[in-house]
């Protein structure tokens, strides 16, 4: 078969393992040939390729991003996007297309599919927000590398008396916050899913170090905000997909403790870092085994499916379960990390 492969949305460590596996597998395996659209659903409406084989893919098990290119373009907002994909499909002769991406990229992947189009998705976000799935590669990463930020930031806080603030990213849900906030001994872990009352934290922090403890850890997801009319927050621009443009309730957050506690606060926004370099083996493995099912799905011709991890087995999913809404953070892990919260 000539199957086509394309990584949409933010870059995720393990996308490279994806594109990997399905390669190896298809090629050595079925006798497929491949096609790389770049940048995401981009070079489906544009007809951008690269070649992609097996010697292409060599090394890349290891390497952070993706050698695909990666985008936010969504063809449904442009004119006449979604007939450009199916024209591009056509013109090179694509038999199946495997989308590797987040709610966005499978949306759109949805969408085509229902138009006709041969699609199989794999989960991608170090967000961790997509449904049918217990996990998503890249998250794994992303909440190492938060924790050993925040561990770096207890031993700083400790030699200056201050509050750090961390910012980690999670637009809409807060796994990577309540899971580095548990990991890293946060003093309070703030998330998207539930508005922060800033007098309770002040009072949390005060009680805190009035028994002794003088340095607090606050990890705040980008997208948390605080209850209604207690705390100015600015405004932001939007993406094709809709979505605000985050970062910067840390400084916001951070302002706010100092100038109602009166404890040096300082704030460092992990950002990018989160989403950069090489995938923790955890993540190597999931998306390893995502890759290789990936192509098994395309051989089954089982399309309009969405490879996924449950009970720690690789299962089928359809797409339009996956992206029927977001997996917000698991309200019991909340509720264990607000026990280290006094
Ligand atoms: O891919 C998910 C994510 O990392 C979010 O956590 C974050 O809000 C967003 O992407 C940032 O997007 P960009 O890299 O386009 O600024």
């Amino acid at each position: 078969m000539r199957v086509g492969l394309l990584t949409g949305g933010g870059d995720c460590p393990g996308l490279n393992a994806v594109i990997r596996a399905v390669v190896r597998k298809g090629e050595e395996h079925h006798g497929d040939t491949f096609v790389g659209f770049r940048d995401g659903w981009k070079g489906a409406v544009e007809n951008l390729t690269m070649p992609l084989n097996v010697e292409v893919c060599r090394g890349i098990l290891p390497r952070g991003g993706t050698i695909l290119g990666s985008s936010r373009t969504n063809p449904y907002k442009i004119e006449g996007g979604p007939a450009l994909v199916h024209e591009t499909l056509a013109a090179q002769s694509i038999d199946a297309l495997i989308a590797i991406g987040g709610e966005d990229t499978l949306g759109v992947a949805h969408r085509l599919h229902g138009e006709g189009v041969s699609i199989v998705g794999v989960p991608k976000t170090i967000d961790n927000d997509l449904s049918a799935t217990e996990v998503t590669f890249g998250f794994h990463t992303a909440v190492q590398i938060a924790t050993d930020a925040i561990d770096r930031l207890h031993t700083t806080a400790e030699s200056h008396d201050r509050v750090m603030v961390c910012e980690v990213m999670g637009r809409h849900a807060g796994w990577i916050a309540t899971y580095a906030g548990i990991a890293g001994g946060a003093a309070e872990t703030l998330v998207p899913e539930i508005e922060f009352d800033i007098d309770q934290i002040c009072d949390d922090l005060k009680r805190r170090h009035a028994k002794g403890r003088f340095a607090s850890i606050v990890v705040v997801a980008e997208g948390a905000t605080p209850k209604e009319g207690t705390m100015a927050v600015a405004s932001r621009e939007v993406d094709a997909f809709g979505h605000v443009r985050l970062g910067g309730i840390g400084n916001m957050l951070a302002e706010e403790i100092e100038q109602r506690t009166g404890f040096e606060t300082r704030v460092t926004i992990l950002g990018h870092i989160q989403r950069g370099g090489t995938p923790t083996a955890f993540d190597r493995v999931l998306a390893t085994r995502f890759g290789v099912a990936a192509i098994d799905c395309v051989h089954d011709g089982d399309f309009g499916q969405m490879v996924a991890l449950q009970a720690s087995q690789i299962v089928r999913v359809p797409l339009a379960e996956a992206v029927a809404e977001l997996k917000t953070v698991d309200p019991q892990l909340v509720a264990l990390a607000e026990v280290f919260h006094y």
